[in-house]
């Protein structure tokens, strides 16, 4: 069975030229002024060995990433798009579990021809991944005439703004495994989080797996997983435009490197985030830094909602907090009503939050409020405008909610 794309697997790309041989011999003999002296200059960079050591850092070294697994990438949108004209053709399609961040109809669908399953999660379980909800997004997939390739999760999920648990990873693994399919980790919050419980990458846990029932199905699946990440959000780069694909399937690794010139990231940029990441100390300083102002920053927003009769989803990551409204939807439980309310809250109140709607959440009355991208004193002149307004609504209805330890409190 061919796993990947044709595109991938067919050698169209015209690469092997003359011009392109000159950088694969530049990696078997590189210039050094006293080991090889005689060796082939690069008249370019690409300091990957820093990224994959900043990327198993903020992993706690639970994880090695090979340099040469690696691809780099003008930011994340480009290395998911990537990733989907490596492991689909047009007409086939990939699970995403909802709510799920918005750019994705285009990252993902549009110039690839690629479909989208959602797979939908519910309050019930605080939107947590289940294997019934996987299976019932392909059983949907296939009665649609829909050829599933793959799985795409973001972990730490934007826009729930929690890491997933090693159970609902082990899940995926599973559904993965029985339906011999691959599975995308856009990873590109993992040095956001703030709280416990600490980030698990799918990475950890096959490698957990494999060391424990080294069987043929979980080494084979080694192949099948791939992560997206970038510098846009851990470090509050994005105008940088680095990101990049990691992925242990060498025929996937050689299709996104062709692809990938398309969207490079500039040398001086390389040059520039490289010096930035030999810095081990500040680096670290770095991320401990942004992690406590986020925690800060979400604790002054779930008070500042919680003191308007609003709730969160109790989170742990990310730069915002998934926002339950229903109660403000009125009798109506409608996407109409999430619609109308998230219009006076953007015109009347004046406040730009997401509709759930936007990210194909199933459930109407969810908003995605962002908590990182202005000071203290501006959120607190919004927590006053969402307090008057939620004060002038009369509370109706009395929504059922999902037990408390979901929930913050
Ligand atoms: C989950 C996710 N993936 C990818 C991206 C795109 O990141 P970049 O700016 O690096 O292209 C975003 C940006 O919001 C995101 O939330």
């Amino acid at each position: 069975m061919n796993m990947l794309s044709r595109k991938a697997s067919h050698d169209s790309h015209g690469q092997d030229s003359s011009y392109f041989l000159g950088w694969q011999e530049y990696e078997k003999n590189p210039y050094h002024p006293i080991q090889n002296p005689t060796g082939i200059i690069q008249m370019g960079l690409a300091e990957n060995q820093e990224l994959v050591d900043f990327m198993a850092k903020i992993r706690e070294n639970g994880i090695k990433f090979a340099s040469e697994k690696l691809v780099l990438t003008a930011g994340a949108t480009p290395a998911n798009e990537i990733l989907m004209f490596c492991l689909a053709d047009p007409g086939e399609a990939f699970i995403l579990p909802t709510p799920y961040y918005p750019g994705f109809d285009r990252d993902l669908k549009w110039r690839t021809g690629v479909e989208i399953v959602p797979m939908h999660c519910s309050s019930s379980n605080g939107f947590r991944i289940t294997s019934s909800a996987l299976e019932q997004a392909y059983q949907q997939a296939q009665k649609l005439n829909l050829k599933i390739k793959g799985v795409l999760v973001t972990n730490p999920s934007n826009p729930l703004g929690i890491t997933m648990t090693k159970t609902e990873l082990n899940h995926l693994v599973d559904f993965a495994i029985d339906k011999n399919i691959h599975i995308i980790s856009d990873e590109i919050y993992s040095g956001t989080v703030f709280d416990s419980p600490k980030f698990v990458s799918i990475t950890e846990v096959v490698n957990e797996r494999i060391t424990t029932v080294n069987n043929n199905s979980i080494t084979s699946i080694w192949n099948r997983i791939h992560i997206v990440y970038g510098f846009s959000k851990d470090l509050g780069i994005p105008g940088f435009r680095v990101g990049m694909i990691f992925s242990n399937n060498e025929t996937v690794v050689a299709a996104a490197t062709k692809m990938s010139s398309f969207g490079l990231v500039s040398s001086q940029t390389q040059y520039l985030v490289a010096n930035l990441l030999k810095d081990k100390k500040f680096t670290c300083k770095h991320m401990e830094e942004t992690q406590k102002r986020l925690k800060r920053r979400k604790e002054m927003l779930v008070s500042g909602l919680r003191n308007a009769g609003i709730r969160c989803l109790k989170s742990n990551a990310g730069l915002f907090c998934w926002v339950d409204m229903r109660h403000l939807l009125g009798s109506a439980t409608t996407f109409e009503a999430e619609k109308e309310l998230w219009m006076n809250i953007l015109c009347k109140v004046g406040l730009n939050i997401s509709p759930g709607s936007s990210c194909h959440c199933c459930e109407p009355g969810w908003f995605r409020v962002c908590f990182a991208n202005m000071s203290e004193d501006t959120l607190e002149v919004a927590m006053r405008r969402i307090k008057a307004f939620a004060d002038s609504i009369t509370i109706s209805t009395s929504v059922v909610r999902g037990s408390i330890a979901k929930w913050e409190n």
